[in-house]
């Protein structure tokens, strides 16, 4: 046995029993006459004491020689200890060690097993299994696997079962690149990797499963975000016979139940806004809405006066910022350097200051009188002692960046607490976007959403207007899930496929098998997916999910640790019949 108890468990309860714990050096103080030793494993860490006139000669010796990180094994007497450590569990006691056992050495780690550790990111990465031992990345695995155990009894109490699909298939369009993996067997030919278990779900649905649920990997050869990873994982999940109503009740019961039992908060019925409300207010399809800098559109009040800058742009909107009105020139400046960089890339700002008197002033004094800076304030809700920054320019690109200036701005304001919770359902997406370089439509969520009943007769007509059944939930400012109500028939399905730039034969060869399944009997079907490392991030109180996952990839899709991707050898390639030509 190598050990009674682990190194967190013992306490002045258990004073005088004789135990052998089993972990790693954490670090040694040797005082010459005495030796103290914190092991550490999972669970915690348990002082170990050598004294020079109660320890064996030989084992008082051998403790000498530890080792940071070094693997033992030691029985003794557990003792009170003389100097408490209240910080921690164990803190009232220490062993007196009789007998020790060096189970390996190790070299000394390449950075400080510490809660704040003296190694950089890419190290960490390197060597992954010392992060590990590390508090915080060690918490974040368990933290994780909790939220994973509350759904799993979450959704098997309401009837779901989890089924696992296939990872070798056939690519099914989400929007990404597949990576894809050639088969020895079928010369020339490649399996893909599932972005998502969505084809295969829904002809569970097909078979009859009523309520699927699948803790899942997903694969998608993309640019990586801090939100974003090659392989993800999913809380994927499907239901027949039900409306969006039904879906969104049980996803929003399945978030409230975690928020629940991780955090110990209760919240209200989700707040459900529409894909144009979010756009228009927060210029974002997944607002943060712990915070308010609700955007107030200004044309009506802007326009048709003399300043040919907001005469000529097709959207002049503003936002209030609480209790910004006393900020210097130098911080306005700083903030309009801030917009005009490539990345938010705005061409200028206005700004107006609300001053308590009621009276404003604006960086376009020359232009607009107090009457007509009265109305913007009214327009994006401002107060006294507010600043209100003004954009203009094309709709979309200016809402994009005044909703990159309301989240920096909430996040310099400390409007972001991440112990607080505000989820949103946001509904009514549009079915088809456009794009601009090929000028084609393509499936906003995916192209088996299916469109909204009423809105079937603007596909022939306005593509764009159509809106879909397809929601999105929303938490602290991230897309934390999203999902749809399905095609169930062959007719739309297929019309759809033709509204998507699919000839018939493409369809066919592509999705003839999910068109043939709905021949048979296809009940009405929908579902969603959650993203459970950004579920999982943001419960944590974060917004970098590789902080959650165990061994993830770097911002190039690399695994430094174990080097990955890498060459093949020339046999294996031809075994595969596979040419290299790297030009
Ligand atoms: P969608 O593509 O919206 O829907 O994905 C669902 C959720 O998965 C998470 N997610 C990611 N997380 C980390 N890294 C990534 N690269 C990544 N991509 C997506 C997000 C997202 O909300 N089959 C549909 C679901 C459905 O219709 O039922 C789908 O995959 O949190």
């Amino acid at each position: 046995m190598y050990r009674s108890h682990n190194c967190g468990e013992l306490n002045a309860s258990n004073i005088n029993t004789e135990v052998t714990l089993a972990g790693w050096v954490q670090k040694s103080r040797d005082k010459g006459f005495m030796n103290w030793v914190d092991l550490r494993d999972r669970y915690g860490i348990t002082q170990l004491i050598f004294d020079e006139s109660r320890t064996d000669k030989t084992v008082f010796e051998l403790a000498k020689t530890l080792g940071r990180e070094f693997v033992i094994q030691v029985k003794g007497t557990v003792i009170e200890r003389e100097a408490k450590n209240k910080n921690i569990p164990t803190g009232e006691i220490e062993i007196l060690v009789s007998e020790l056992t060096i189970l390996n050495s190790a070299l000394t780690p390449p950075f400080t097993i510490e809660d704040e550790t003296d190694g950089g990111e890419d190290i960490r990465m390197k060597y992954r299994y010392l992060d590990i031992r590390r508090n915080p990345v060690k918490n974040s695995l368990l933290f994780r696997h909790k939220v994973a155990m509350e759904v799993r009894k979450y959704l098997s109490d309401l009837d779901f079962c989890e089924v696992e699909t296939p990872y070798l298939i056939k690519s099914t369009p989400e929007g990404a690149r597949d990576f894809v993996v050639p088969s020895r067997m079928n010369e020339g030919q490649f399996y893909a990797l599932p972005q998502s278990p969505q084809t295969f779900k829904q002809l569970l649905m097909v078979g009859g499963m009523d309520k699927y649920f699948q803790i899942v990997k997903c694969f998608r050869d993309e640019d990586l975000r801090a939100d974003r990873q090659p392989e993800f994982t999913q809380i994927d999940c499907e239901m027949a016979f039900v409306e969006q109503e039904d879906i969104l009740n049980v996803f929003e019961g399945l978030t409230r139940h975690l928020l629940k039992e991780i955090k110990g908060i209760e919240v209200e019925k989700f707040p459900r806004i529409t894909y144009d409300y979010a756009m228009k207010t927060y210029g974002n399809d997944k607002p943060d809405i712990r915070f308010g800098m609700k955007f107030g559109e200004l044309n009506e009040f802007a326009q048709h006066k003399e300043f040919p800058v907001f005469n000529s742009a097709e959207l002049v909107v503003g936002i209030a910022v609480p209790g910004a009105g006393n900020y210097t020139r130098k911080e306005i400046d700083g903030l309009i350097d801030w917009v005009k960089r490539p990345q938010v890339g705005a061409s200028g700002m206005v700004y107006v200051k609300c001053n308590e008197d009621g009276t404003y002033k604006s960086s376009v004094d020359k232009f607009y009188d107090n009457d007509d800076l009265a109305n913007w304030a009214k327009a994006t809700e401002a107060n006294p002692g507010d600043m209100i920054f003004v954009l203009s320019g094309p709709a979309n690109k200016t809402r994009g960046q005044l909703s990159a200036l309301r989240m920096e701005l909430a996040t310099r304001l400390g409007l972001r607490n991440p112990e607080e919770f505000a989820p949103l359902w946001v509904v009514d997406f549009p079915l088809l976007e456009l794009d601009e370089e090929s000028g084609r439509y393509h499936a906003m969520h995916h192209p088996f959403t299916s469109p909204k009943p009423e809105d079937m007769a603007l596909l022939e007509t306005e593509p764009g207007k159509v809106r879909a059944n397809a929601y999105d939930m929303v938490l602290n400012g991230n897309e934390i899930g999203g999902g749809s109500i399905r095609i169930h028939d062959k007719t739309t399905q297929q019309l759809m496929f033709k509204y998507l730039g699919f000839t018939e034969e493409e369809a066919k060869a592509q999705f003839g098998f999910l068109m043939d399944a709905f021949q048979f009997g296809a009940p009405p079907h929908g579902g969603l997916a959650f993203g459970l490392d950004r579920l999982v991030a943001i419960l944590g109180g974060q917004e970098t999910i590789r902080d959650f996952i165990a061994f993830p990839k770097n911002n190039s899709g690399r695994d430094v640790m174990i080097d990955a991707p890498a060459a093949i050898d020339d046999a294996q390639l031809k075994e595969l019949r596979i040419k290299v030509d790297i030009a």
